[in-house]
């Protein structure tokens, strides 16, 4: 007999999406035009050619999807502001509307009892930015703070919990150096410089929100990978403390204060034979202004091997892991594992190392392209055990003392999955994109019941 796993009294059980990947409307009501859209508009770049223009259609539906967490038992929902509906030129002039669209979903959240997380940038950043130069520059970091500041003084006195960003490793390297993501950009020094920025705007627009909605909570949300060499030879494992320097620890050390790690400055700095010139003195404690918790996104595990290398030992440390449909890199794909025991490992060596006050699990969820039975039903028995696997892992890293207080699953709905469009589904609701109908799956409808139990009965 398996136990019963508890979770804490107060602890927030939600749900994750994101303004381009559900809301469609992408050019109503005076909305300007994101990078997004500039993007899904240029053939060749999103793997079916589809677009967010109409998405989940969420824009219009608001209020039916707000109806159907609510049947759900959601206590919370993240969610992100586009910043081009609020500042069409991405700074200067306000669009009421936009505002309004915000402030009347957040009013419906609230009268239905759940508790709204606003992140501010989920990628979409103002295309009139990017012409600019984009993240790369340090000016759009002025702006975002600008944006910042527009959007917590007009919500702040409902919303009380603030994400600046999400993950700034896809926000720069994915975007700006591996070209996969808008603005589709294949320059390492732009995206080094693009990574810094991000940080530092989310420095400085911390306290701005905290001014703006006093007795909120501000946080900002970093995507990890577990990176596990693909054997004990030297050269995997100096390629895997690279790619876990370039990914996790280059952003989490310098939020806690310790700058950026010193192996992955030697590494960057050859890419800058003028010196790292746009990181000023007085950033790094910008960047690592106090914050209230750290937001944690986690999907899977990454194998490193340097393939390059001459010392390369055959043998595999890591025997493969079963695989969801999600696969990075778009035209080759590699599919992603599953691998509860990297979120209880991650969560660990974060709280061990870092020490943050407070941790939500602010993405998890996995991908299966399972559609309705003959009767209608969407019986996604892998999403709900990888589900069941990765809260359970929670769970387990709780009972060492991991200051864990929420969890929202990746992602309420079927939505538009960036340079894969429409061919990944990681909703716990199925979208009829048709119809725009919406029918939960059955790991929505197991969600449903561990929200209202508190808990769950982990795998045997
Ligand atoms: C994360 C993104 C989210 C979604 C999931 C699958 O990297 O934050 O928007 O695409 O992956």
């Amino acid at each position: 007999m398996s136990t019963f796993l508890s979770f804490p009294e107060d602890f927030v059980w939600g749900v994750a999406t994101s303004s381009y990947q559900i809301e469609g409307a992408w050019n109503e009501d005076g909305k300007g035009e994101s990078i997004w859209d500039r993007y899904s508009h240029t053939p060749g770049k999103v793997i079916d050619g589809s677009t967010g223009d109409v998405a989940c259609d969420h824009y219009h539906r608001w209020p039916e999807d707000i109806a159907l967490m609510k049947s759900l038992g959601l206590e919370a929902y993240r969610f992100s502001l586009s910043w081009p509906r609020i500042l069409p030129e991405g700074r200067g002039r306000i669009n009421q509307a936009g505002l309004d669209f915000y402030s009347r979903l957040v009013d419906g959240l609230l009268a239905a009892g759940i508790t709204p997380f606003i992140t501010l940038y989920h990628w979409d950043l103002p295309q009139a930015l990017q012409d600019e130069g984009g993240w790369p520059e340090r000016r759009t970091a002025e702006a975002f703070v600008e944006y910042a500041d527009a959007a917590s003084r007009h919500l702040g006195d409902r919303v009380k919990n603030w994400i600046t960003h999400n993950e700034p490793w896809c926000a720069s390297v994915l975007s700006y150096a591996l070209g996969e993501h808008a603005p589709g950009m294949r320059d390492m020094a732009a995206a080094v410089r693009a990574s810094h920025h991000l940080l530092l705007s989310h420095g400085w627009a911390v306290p701005v929100i905290r001014a703006n909605s006093p007795d909120s909570e501000v946080g900002i949300t970093l995507n990890f990978e577990a990176t596990e060499p693909a054997s004990s030879s030297p050269a995997d494992t100096r390629r895997t403390r690279l790619e876990d320097g370039t990914y996790n620890r280059w952003f989490v050390s310098a939020l806690f204060g310790r700058h950026y790690p010193a192996d992955i400055v030697a590494h960057y700095e050859p890419l800058f034979p003028n010196g790292m010139d746009f990181i000023q003195p007085a950033d790094f404690e910008a960047i690592a202004a106090p914050t209230d918790f750290l937001g944690v996104n986690y999907y899977t595990r990454r194998i490193v091997r340097d393939e390059t290398a001459e010392d390369n030992a055959p043998q595999t440390l890591f025997p493969d892991l079963p695989k969801c449909d999600m696969h990075s890199g778009v035209w080759e794909p590699v599919y992603w594992e599953i691998y509860p025991q990297g979120l209880y490992n991650l969560l660990n060596r974060l709280y061990f190392e870092y020490g943050p006050k407070k941790i939500y699990i602010t993405e998890n969820g996995t991908s299966f392209l399972t559609g309705p039975d003959e009767n209608g039903r969407i019986r996604d028995t892998n999403r709900l055990n990888y589900l069941r696997d990765h809260f359970a892992a929670a769970h387990r890293a709780m009972q060492n003392g991991v200051p864990l207080a929420g969890y929202f699953v990746w992602s309420l709905m079927d939505n538009f999955e960036w340079a894969k469009g429409y061919q990944q589904r990681f909703g716990i609701v199925w979208v009829d994109y048709d119809t725009q109908q919406r029918t939960p799956k059955e790991s929505a409808l197991w969600y449903s019941q561990v929200i209202a139990d508190n808990g769950l009965v982990p795998a045997m």
